[in-house]
């Protein structure tokens, strides 16, 4: 396999350093004349049999897919694939900052209600618009949301966007979720069995995002009643309604709109 180290060039590009080792990828902040890109290079793992090789190239290329589709202000954007490379590298924009993993490990201290607002309405308007497109992402977790300097956020890893039926239907098998999104991943998802679910699993992660954003622990570690007290009650009482184990319970996006994208 194609060993990358920085000062490695690729087409008309030239590699920095590795930002992240994912399931299926290499993630490289690259450069394009002195202008910053982001390389998502497909790596094969010695140890997938073929059918599994083939999903995640699947998985991959549905990325690379969404990324040139969907446009908003909240979500990464995608540059193009280099085509004719083996293996497949999609190029993404550079997004300056850290991901919401990383930033809320490092900032553990009270977050003020206005940063918290502000951080929200990034995230909800990309799941909101992803939504609106008949789509689901399937994976919102806080390793998939940068957070900029100046305190903006972008929606990132579009691997398992796919359409939203209205109604429940048979879909696709539930995709594997690793440790980390665990504590995200609507119980539908997780358990498989029904292999049925709707774009209200990214209901559900978006509610167990904005309650460890708020509260500094996922729900499934804590208690409802745990909720800070200097938050008002409908913020708390919608953020625990989206983690509802049912996904029939949880609000849709006319009761959300109002308090989480409230007009400014
Ligand atoms: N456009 C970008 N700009 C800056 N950093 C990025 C960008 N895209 C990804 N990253 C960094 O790389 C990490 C992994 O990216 P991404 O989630 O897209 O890859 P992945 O292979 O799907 O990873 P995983 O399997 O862990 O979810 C992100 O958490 C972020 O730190
Ligand atoms: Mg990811």
């Amino acid at each position: 396999m194609q060993k990358y180290h920085p000062g490695l060039r690729i087409a008309e590009l030239t590699l920095v350093r590795l930002l992240a080792r994912g399931g299926m990828s290499q993630v490289w902040q690259a450069s394009r004349n002195s202008e910053s890109v982001v390389l998502k290079i497909f790596c094969r793992d010695d140890n997938w049999n073929a059918a599994e090789c083939e999903e995640c190239q699947r998985y991959f290329e549905n990325e690379a897919q969404w990324l040139m589709k969907l446009r908003h202000p909240s979500l990464v954007r995608g540059l193009g694939s280099l085509g004719t490379q083996s293996p497949p590298i999609t190029m993404i924009e550079f997004i300056e900052g850290e991901s919401l993993r990383t930033w809320m490990d490092g900032n553990t201290g009270r977050r003020s209600l206005a940063l918290f607002q502000r951080l929200a309405r990034g995230v909800t308007e990309a799941v909101k618009y992803i939504h609106e497109q008949c789509l689901m992402h399937r994976d919102v977790k806080p390793s998939n949301v940068m957070v900029t300097p100046a305190l903006s956020t972008r929606l990132i890893d579009l691997q398992f966007v796919r359409e939203s039926p209205p109604t429940f239907q048979a879909l696709d098998r539930p995709m594997s979720t690793g440790i980390g999104a665990w504590a995200f991943a609507a119980p539908e998802l997780i358990d498989g069995l029904e292999m049925r679910y709707d774009a209200r699993v990214d209901i559900y992660s978006l509610g167990a995002l904005l309650i460890e954003l708020l509260t500094g622990r996922p729900p499934r570690r804590l208690p409802p009643i745990a909720c800070r007290s200097d938050v008002p009650h409908a913020l708390s009482s919608l953020l625990w309604e989206m983690v509802d184990e049912r996904p029939e319970n949880r609000p849709g996006w006319g009761d959300i709109a109002p308090i989480l994208l409230p007009l400014e």
